[in-house]
């Protein structure tokens, strides 16, 4: 099984670095929000994955809740892909991006790509995504990787799509590609990285998402790097059912969760959750067209 396919709330994403245990207590209030009052987009989210089988249904209501507008279910092969389309077609909320994560590289065919092609055409589908580089989980080649990460950027080009790209462990070698193949609009999900790679992505023109990985109490560095870039290019995502913020560590994420994110870079920004909610879901709409 792959490891993103497991059930299990386990930091994937990130990994053990900044990650740890403990007591909840991150700085963030209380988040029982009014319905209507508030409004966030997770834009990265995998409701299309075994986690949430039984109980989507309950989850998106649950997110509804707790001001959440639109649910981008990210795509990471193509099983998981036309799942996230399937909830795209039954669920207002729901949106898909369609992808090959670069740890399910390995073994992919011409015909694996041209079926991504037909997905990517399909109706509520906004980007090509999770694409990009693995450097952590050491499974898969780096050439193979960074052939079929090229391989989905051109695809994504080619019917004007953003990307949603996951870098792992491999900084230099995904800004190199990104510059080589002119990538322009897409997202650095999960950012986790220094000062100097945001300026870089941003300097491609490119956005950079939070997840729940900020409310972490050791993330200080991460925080502080949140305080520098301009809200105009930020997104917020949950990844879930990974990384859930501090108050719900070791449980599994879900969108709704998404409102301590949101809270802590508030608090950071120096802003209401109000105006957070409306300058990060502006972005999300304009970068993917919503
Ligand atoms: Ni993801």
């Amino acid at each position: 099984m792959p490891f993103w396919a497991r059930n299990d709330c386990v930091a994937f994403c990130r990994g053990s670095s900044g990650v740890e245990r403990g007591p909840e207590k991150a700085g963030v209030g209380s988040s029982i929000l009014p319905l209507g009052t508030l409004m966030f987009i997770d834009t990265h989210s995998h409701l299309n994955f075994p986690a949430f089988s039984e109980d989507y249904p309950d989850v998106i209501a649950r997110a509804k809740r707790t001001g959440i507008a639109a649910i981008i279910n990210v795509g990471a092969d193509l099983p998981t892909s036309k799942r996230a389309i399937e909830l795209a077609q039954k669920e207002d909320l729901c949106y898909a991006t369609v992808g090959i994560h670069p740890t399910s590289t390995n073994n992919l065919k011409d015909e694996d790509y041209q079926e991504l092609e037909g997905l990517a055409q399909k109706k509520k589908v906004v980007a090509i995504g999770e694409i990009g580089l693995d450097y952590f989980h050491n499974s898969t080649p780096k050439e193979i990787q960074k052939r079929s990460f090229e391989m989905q950027i051109l695809l994504a080009k080619k019917l004007n799509l953003p990307v949603i790209i996951h870098n792992r462990d491999a900084h230099q070698d995904v800004l190199a590609v990104l510059k080589e193949k002119e990538v322009k609009k897409g997202v650095m999900h999960c950012f986790s990285g220094d000062i100097n790679l945001a300026k870089k992505v941003f300097s491609l023109g490119l956005h950079i998402s939070f997840t729940g990985n900020l409310t972490y109490k050791k993330n200080e560095d991460l925080r502080a790097v949140a305080k520098e870039i301009p809200l105009k290019k930020m997104l917020l995502e949950t990844d879930c059912p990974y990384l859930p913020p501090q108050p719900k560590r070791g449980k599994r994420n879900e969108p709704g969760f998404l409102v301590y994110t949101a809270e802590a870079l508030a608090k950071i920004k120096g802003i209401s959750l109000e105006e957070l909610g409306e300058i990060t879901s502006e972005n999300a709409r304009e970068l993917f067209k919503l």
